[in-house]
């Protein structure tokens, strides 16, 4: 006997489609198989259930920024888009620049934040001569954002710095590679004063310096280059699917910004090659936007944004679910996370692709009400089960603030 069932199930499961049931005990998944029965029975009559994503990259703000976003409400976002897991990165105010404010922020995650979280560390001038406490409590995980070139800068480093600190640690260092020499200056359209060259020259410095993990790889110059070497990257759901020619007000404004379209083209061309898709979650209020703060929030439409490709036949649902789910679990070591298996938590996304809807802006759960995404069409998820619980439906949400955990 289960607690859940799904019933009618189908699952997405390695790389092929089967028809079953899955039997969920407690937060897991217990059993794929036939007629199993449970407590509680889920339909899933007509849908597709796939892993919940994993987003790597977010930033939820919350402390003195509740008004661009909080932790309830870009969690309940991530929900909405059928994420399970957020990795929230350190360019808070304050920053998460210490092991101490890196506790108050899991603390603040664990009351209030409805999906599993971790938080990544903020290396700054300051701060990394703490490297081997860094290294203790934080083996093997994400320990960036590390920004090469920031407007806050407290939280910009050098490349000798960088340099230091992975020769010290074995932490994965993830960076936003924009090189600050070959930015002019913040005034005027991003695309225009952030040129590709920034991004392409310093992750090749990097790449001299040993491994790392590249945030939101924007140039597919910059991508081959990565592909080569045993470091990894993500790609942002705006620089798959958007070019500078939409970037027409401040409010496109985006770190990297938007490129051109024959490189945008050059990127879905070659999404197979793409490791990770992170959302770059960054909201901002609406004023804020209008006056050319960069940034969109994406966690709601990563995944449906995608899933509607899918349906086009642009994507296929195996690279879909690997860079959402299978290959952020793999790298970043979610262990639990990331594929529909006994033993895994069964923290699930179920699908329609009959229910195409077009993206509001206006109706976001994101407390930032402009996406650059506005009219595009999306699949969002019917249901999303968060450790064996329903957790969302139909814009309801069935479970409360301090339900996610660290992961
Ligand atoms: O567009 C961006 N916004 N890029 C970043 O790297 C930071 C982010 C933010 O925090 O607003
Ligand atoms: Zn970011």
């Amino acid at each position: 006997m289960f607690d859940v069932v799904i019933k009618n199930a189908n699952i997405f499961r390695k790389n092929q489609y089967i028809q079953a049931e899955i039997g969920i005990i407690g937060e897991k998944i217990a059993k794929i198989g036939k007629t199993l029965s449970g407590e509680v029975k889920i339909n899933a009559k007509g849908t597709i259930v796939l892993p919940a994503g994993i987003d790597i990259h977010v930033h939820f703000r919350d402390w003195k920024e509740k008004e661009k976003e909080t932790w309830v409400t870009g969690s309940m976002a991530a929900l909405r888009g059928g994420i399970g897991v957020v990795v929230d990165q350190p360019n808070t105010l304050p920053l998460v620049d210490s092991m101490n404010r890196m506790d108050e922020r899991i603390e603040l995650a664990e009351k209030k934040s409805l999906v599993d979280f971790r938080i990544n560390l903020g290396l700054t001038k300051k701060n990394f001569h703490l490297l081997k406490e860094t290294e203790n409590k934080m083996l093997n995980t994400a320990i960036g954002e590390v920004f090469l070139q920031h407007s806050n800068p407290n939280l910009q480093i050098d490349y000798s710095m960088l340099k230091t600190i992975r020769e010290k640690v074995r932490d994965i260092i993830t960076v936003h590679a924009e090189d600050p020499n070959l930015i002019q200056d913040n005034e005027g359209p991003y695309h225009i004063v952030r040129p590709p060259e920034a991004e392409i020259q310093a992750v090749k410095k990097c790449l001299h310096l040993g491994v790392f993990h590249f945030c939101h790889i924007s140039t597919f110059n910059a991508m081959s280059t990565v592909i080569q070497s045993p470091s990894t990257f993500e790609v942002t759901p705006h620089h798959l699917f958007l070019d500078n020619k939409v970037a027409i007000t401040p409010e496109f404004n985006v770190n990297p910004p938007l490129r051109d379209s024959t490189n945008r083209d050059k990127i879905l061309k070659n999404f197979l090659n793409i490791p990770v898709i992170a959302s770059d979650h960054a909201p901002h209020t609406i004023e804020e936007k209008k006056e050319g703060a960069p940034g969109f929030p994406n966690v709601e439409l990563t995944y449906p944004l995608l899933m509607f490709m899918v349906k086009e036949k642009i994507l296929t649902l195996k690279d879909v679910v690997d860079k959402l789910a299978r290959n952020p679990a793999r790298l970043f070591g979610f262990d639990d996370y990331g594929s529909i298996q006994p033993g895994k938590y069964a923290s699930l996304a179920i699908f329609n692709f009959k229910k195409v809807q077009k993206i509001s802006g206006e109706k976001l759960i994101s407390k930032c009400k402009f996406t650059p995404f506005e009219g595009f069409k999306a699949i969002f998820p019917e249901f999303v089960l968060i450790r064996g619980k329903m957790a969302y439906s139909d814009n309801e949400f069935f479970i409360k603030p301090g339900y996610g955990k660290e992961a």
